[in-house]
């Protein structure tokens, strides 16, 4: 069973649009772990900044607001931002990562998979 665990990543909404302007990336480190924003003309989008076809770092790459895409600067793969997966090259899926905003800030979700014990029964 997937559940999402909410982390408050910015107190005003304004906040992350202003640490990530649109067609731009940034990153942050969540619980450990280093997160790229990415905004795009569909919005903000996180995925791990750990590149999954060799490591690099997304970050250092490009939006592509046609695909609503991120770039990795080393071999040019394309991954969605939506889903993760490579939309060009054969890469595996990069984790993403929902965000959501309401009043009080913006949440960053972290999907967690528990055992339903119940189909054990
Ligand atoms: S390391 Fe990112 S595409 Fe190869």
């Amino acid at each position: 069973m997937e559940e999402i665990r909410w982390v408050k990543i910015f107190d005003h909404p304004e906040a992350l649009e202003k640490f990530v302007p649109r067609s731009k990336i940034n990153t942050i480190v969540v619980e450990g772990k280093k997160i790229c924003l990415a905004h795009t003309s569909k919005g903000v989008f996180a995925i791990q900044d750990k590149c999954p076809h060799n490591g690099a770092s997304l970050s250092f790459g490009y939006c592509n607001d046609e695909h609503n895409s991120i770039v990795c600067p080393l071999h040019r793969y394309h991954f969605s931002l939506e889903t993760g997966r490579a939309l060009s090259g054969v890469a595996d899926a990069g984790r993403t990562y929902p965000l959501k905003t309401e009043a009080n800030g913006v949440y960053l979700g972290f999907k967690e998979y528990k055992w339903d014990w119940k189909f054990w029964k």
